[in-house]
């Protein structure tokens, strides 16, 4: 008997990963051969694992920290929004030996949007990012794609959203982190890409004095998944998007090259995966 496809997701640590919940949810729910496993790989040991995990039959994976900018210079092939953003997320190993690297963190945050907020309009007004990480990164990209005029950009570290600008163009403004919430003014959209507000990690408190009801505000960290950032947004009045959203849908695209059926993101995904 032929063994079932295999797919992973690559990280160090791992353990914290919804990846298989998710893809094993929808492996069951479609009634599909496969599995999906978490495999914690050491920095050292990445190389050699991608080019031995082929032969154990996965057909992809799944790559998360500390390993979504080395495996760039691993793959044979990078899409050019993979190569855009810097990192990759998600790996398909071909049948005739190749790496193919791809980044859908982006696809994934502006699919969760255009779920949760039908009637988003990107070009409705400039968009407020705070931080400038990996995440910020494959976000910026999203929203210059889906057509939002003006980006604003506050990070702690003002240099990195310096060089963000340096990289991704004149659409970008930067403003110094103690101006975040001046920064809000007339804006459409807002998003926090810190780890701010993360169970654990200290709170968000930029004032939303200047953020319009209008404006359509969403979090990348989901735990919690009501953050104390869209709590206060909401008490203004504003359409608020969790994050959790972003982290299903970034892995429909793998799903369905690795398996063949593209899956669903609806509410039983999200109560499976939160299970
Ligand atoms: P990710 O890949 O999730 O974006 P990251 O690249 O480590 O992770 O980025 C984390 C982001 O959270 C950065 O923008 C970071 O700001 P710095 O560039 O100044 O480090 C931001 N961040 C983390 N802790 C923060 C804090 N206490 N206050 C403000 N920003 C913080």
């Amino acid at each position: 008997m032929k063994d079932v496809p295999r797919a992973a997701v690559i990280g160090n640590p791992v353990s914290h990963s919804l990846s298989p919940k998710l893809h094993n949810y929808w492996l069951s729910r479609y009634g599909l051969a496969g599995r999906y496993e978490a495999l914690q790989v050491a920095e050292d040991a990445l190389a050699h694992t991608l080019r031995a995990l082929p032969e154990q039959g996965f057909i992809g994976a799944n790559v998360t920290i500390p390993h979504k900018v080395a495996v760039l210079q691993l793959a044979d092939n990078v899409t050019d929004r993979a190569t855009l953003i810097g990192a990759a997320n998600t790996l398909i190993f071909t049948d005739d030996g190749r790496i193919f690297a791809d980044n859908t963190d982006g696809y994934g945050f502006t699919a969760n949007i255009r779920q949760e907020v039908p009637d988003w309009d990107p070009k409705a007004g400039p968009a407020a990012i705070f931080g400038a990480g990996g995440a910020a990164r494959a976000i910026i990209v999203a929203l210059a794609d889906a057509g939002v005029p003006e980006i604003r950009l506050a990070n702690r570290t003002r240099l990195k959203a310096e060089a963000l600008k340096a990289e991704f163009g004149a659409r970008i403004q930067v403003y110094d982190w103690v101006q975040a919430g001046p920064m809000l003014d007339e804006v459409a959209f807002a998003v926090n890409t810190t780890s701010l507000g993360m169970k654990g990690a200290q709170p968000f408190k930029v004032p939303l004095d200047e953020l319009s009801p209008d404006a359509i505000v969403t979090d990348i960290v989901y735990t919690p998944l009501r953050t104390a950032f869209l709590d206060a947004a909401a008490e203004r009045g504003c359409r608020t998007v969790d994050g959790l959203g972003m982290l299903l849908h970034q892995g429909v695209p793998g799903f369905e090259r690795w398996f063949g059926t593209r899956p669903e993101v609806d509410e039983a995904t999200r109560r499976a995966v939160l299970s």
